[in-house]
């Protein structure tokens, strides 16, 4: 890749980018530049084989470098980009591997005037509490995190060189802006090791008195293994990151300080609640770290198996994220029992703690909310990252538009492609203040108003989140807001909000809500997901000899086109103990294989069923005869275009798929419906599980990349489906 690297500063960091590019073979020369008074560590590199060369010169170290990576503590970086200068070739590329990255960009600056556009700042997120070129090792970065945070004016050759310079040493590289890079990196290193030194420095001072540390065991010790790292190098990162440091400290002392008055006035449950969410939380955490290439999970499905047993799928997404935004809005304190435990209804949650709400849990489903009422929101001092989930931006729009107070949204690189403008431009005719970027995608800007006037709005598409985002912001707006939607969609917004106690009146296609009303806490309880039941709904149809029972699934009738559908298929599923929780039709469902057969799918089912094509896609494909989809042309702006995703991976699969511009034909096979092969998910949840549930009818193994992503709705999801009996790994 490269024939000379110039690594400046040879310690842990730089030894290892070195031994690693070395053992890959990325370059043909490696040297180091360090001070004179380092002069031992560069010949102890030299003599380990790290590099070919040292110098204490700058002038011949990077003469004839295409690669310079500064490793130097990044309170140096001043002077070093200053030592650079005279010698800057814009040939090169240079890089850095600091801890903290406005510090050097500003560095950069303050040397240039400007941030060179072939300096790509990076951070690997690797180390250890050794130091020096004798603790580096080659292996050090592979499976970790590498941190890229270019500027706008990077030059995206010098970016994807890096990038691919970090792969190929065995790295996950991630792009980030710098300031959220900071903030993060305050968040989950730099206050962990200032925490770990204050404790040992605490208790060190104790020890001096009364011998303690004889007795601390090995949870002392986990506790506090980073305050072993070298003290220098911690000095610099924490002042280079203070800004975002001290306002985590004050978040810790008030955390802290909610303990203490849990402790002082007995309150054992909400210590308890405490104890257990964060115990989840470190689980989270830990799922994550034990698959550390979680940028890129593979699924992998062994061919055949039946499904059989008893589950219960996670909680509803769309309700889960209706009972925190109604929940927080409400007066009074809200409990959801059913919560569903995963990023898209946890980004909506952040959120809403991030505008000053209370918010307990989730602990096993379990959320309480501390309602703030109508007007009671605060103004988030960042912006709301919303992740992958659509609902949340979409139904926040709304929501935010009629606050007093400004609010940017931003999200993953799949939310922040998708189409914005159905909800920013009626709420724009409303008088909202709200702004995308020019291709009428994410961020959305909001500027706080109270001035919202109500509209009669037709929707030109059937779209639950449009109408749930304009009844939101109907709630501020004066006089009666009404939208008419072209077909029934899910309507949990408008069920929940008359559950909470603020009047939404429906009459056919139209909904009305008035700004005069309140919301009054109230009791949820969420049931499962028919959206997530629905794959097993699919795979124990398609699969032979399967017999599934999916428990107290949600059948609110706007939700239920998959049965409908499946049904009318010839699928073979009984609905069993129908009844209504918390105003929501609930039932078990129990579903035993059967031989489908192609249908022409009814228009009017497609909003109904909206989120499950993907897998009914599956269940044509091993259908008797052809199935032809109309009328979905909304599945082209899903998390990704499911029409072309999904033809072209049943295509891969040797299956007979067309897309259509608005949907699909495909020739279903009774026998050999499905081949093996290597799919990918396009950044969509549904798209990797649906896939998967191929794999029960698939004649070789399937290989689906890029599934990460099923943590946004489904994260139990390989849990359970291996339980029912797929070989998914
Ligand atoms: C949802 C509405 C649907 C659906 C999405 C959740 C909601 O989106 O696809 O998964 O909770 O309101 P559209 O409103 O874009 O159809």
């Amino acid at each position: 890749m490269f024939n000379k690297i110039c690594i400046i500063g040879i310690g842990l960091i730089g030894g290892s980018i070195a031994r690693a590019a070395r053992e890959q073979g990325l370059c043909d020369h490696i040297v180091a530049f360090g001070r004179a008074s380092g002069l031992k560590n560069l010949q102890a590199a030299k003599a380990l084989g790290v590099v070919d060369e040292f110098y204490v010169d700058i002038e011949p170290a990077v003469k004839d470098a295409d690669c310079i990576i500064i490793c130097t503590p990044v309170g140096v970086s001043e002077v070093i980009f200053e030592q650079l200068k005279p010698f800057w070739n814009k040939q090169a590329i240079y890089t850095d591997a600091g801890s903290t990255k406005s510090s050097v960009v500003n560095a950069a600056m303050a040397v240039f005037g400007n941030v060179p556009d072939n300096f790509v700042p990076a951070h690997p997120i690797a180390g250890a509490e050794t130091s020096g070129v004798d603790a580096s090792r080659a292996d050090l970065y592979i499976n970790k995190r590498l941190i890229i945070t270019p500027l706008e004016s990077t030059s995206d050759i010098a970016v994807d060189k890096i990038s691919e310079f970090w792969r190929k040493i065995g790295s996950v590289v991630s792009v980030m802006d710098v300031d959220h890079h900071d903030a993060v990196l305050a968040a989950t290193s730099h206050l962990p090791h200032i925490l770990a030194y204050s404790l040992v420095d605490l208790l060190g001072q104790k020890d001096e008195q009364r011998e303690i540390f004889k007795y601390a065991a090995g949870g002392f010790k986990d506790f506090t293994r980073v305050a072993s790292s070298d003290p220098t190098m911690w000095l610099d990162i924490c002042m280079a990151n203070k800004k975002e440091i001290i306002p985590l400290i004050q978040q810790l002392k008030t955390e802290l300080g909610k303990v203490e008055q849990m402790l002082v006035n007995n309150k054992s449950q909400q210590l308890f609640q405490t104890f257990t969410y964060a115990k989840q939380a470190r689980q989270r955490f830990l799922n994550q770290f034990d698959n550390p290439m979680s940028q890129s999970i593979t699924f992998n499905v062994q061919p055949g198996g039946s499904l059989r047993g008893e589950i219960r799928v996670p909680g509803d997404k769309s309700m889960s994220h209706r009972s925190i935004m109604l929940g927080s809005l409400a007066e009074g304190v809200t409990h959801v029992k059913g919560f569903l435990n995963a990023e898209d209804a946890l980004a909506t949650l952040a959120a809403f703690r991030a505008m000053g709400v209370e918010i307990e849990g989730p602990v096993n489903g379990e959320v309480t909310i501390h309602g703030v009422g109508k007007h009671g929101l605060k103004e988030p001092k960042e912006p709301l990252y919303l992740g992958n989930s659509g609902t949340s931006m979409r139904l926040l729009s709304g929501l935010l538009a009629g606050q007093s107070f400004n609010t940017v949204l931003t999200g993953d690189n799949s939310l922040s492609s998708r189409p914005m403008k159905r909800v920013t431009t009626p709420l724009a005719t409303m008088g909202a203040k709200i702004e995308t970027e020019a291709d009428g995608t994410a961020p959305i800007r909001i500027t706080g108003t109270d001035q919202l006037t109500s509209i009669d709005y037709v929707m030109p598409m059937a779209s639950a989140q449009v109408k749930s985002c304009m009844l939101l912001a109907g709630m501020y707006a004066g006089g009666e807001t009404t939208v008419v939607e072209p077909a029934p969609t899910r309507d949990h917004t408008e069920r929940m909000l008359n559950g909470f106690g603020y009047p939404v009146q429906r009459d056919g296609a139209k909904a009305s809500i008035a700004s005069e009303g309140k919301l009054t806490a109230a009791d949820i309880d969420v049931p499962s997901d028919i959206s997530s039941a629905a794959f097993f709904l699919v795979g124990a149809s398609i699969a032979t000899d399967s017999d599934v029972t999916l428990n107290h699934v949600g059948m609110n009738p706007t939700r239920t086109g998959v049965i409908d559908i499946l049904r009318l298929m010839g699928a073979n599923i009984e609905v069993l103990n129908e009844r209504s929780v918390g105003g929501e039709p609930v039932a078990d469902l129990r579903v035993r294989s059967s031989q489908l057969k192609g249908i022409d799918i009814p228009e009017a089912l497609v909003p109904l069923a909206i989120d499950e094509f993907p897998v009914l896609f599956v269940a044509a494909a091993c259908a008797d005869g052809q199935t032809v989809l109309t009328g979905a042309k909304e599945l082209r702006v899903k998390e990704c275009d499911r029409i072309q995703v999904m033809a072209d991976g049943l295509q891969t699969l040797g299956v007979d798929a067309k897309a259509t511009e608005d949907g699909m034909i495909i020739q279903g096979k009774t026998e050999d419906s499905i081949g093996g092969g290597v799919v990918d998910s396009h950044d969509d949840h549904r798209i990797a599980m649906s896939f998967s549930i191929a794999g029960l009818r698939a004649t070789a193994p399937i290989t689906i990349q890029d599934c990460e992503n099923v943590n946004t709705s489904f994260p139990e999801f390989r849990q359970l489906a291996t339980q029912l009996g797929l070989d998914l790994k």
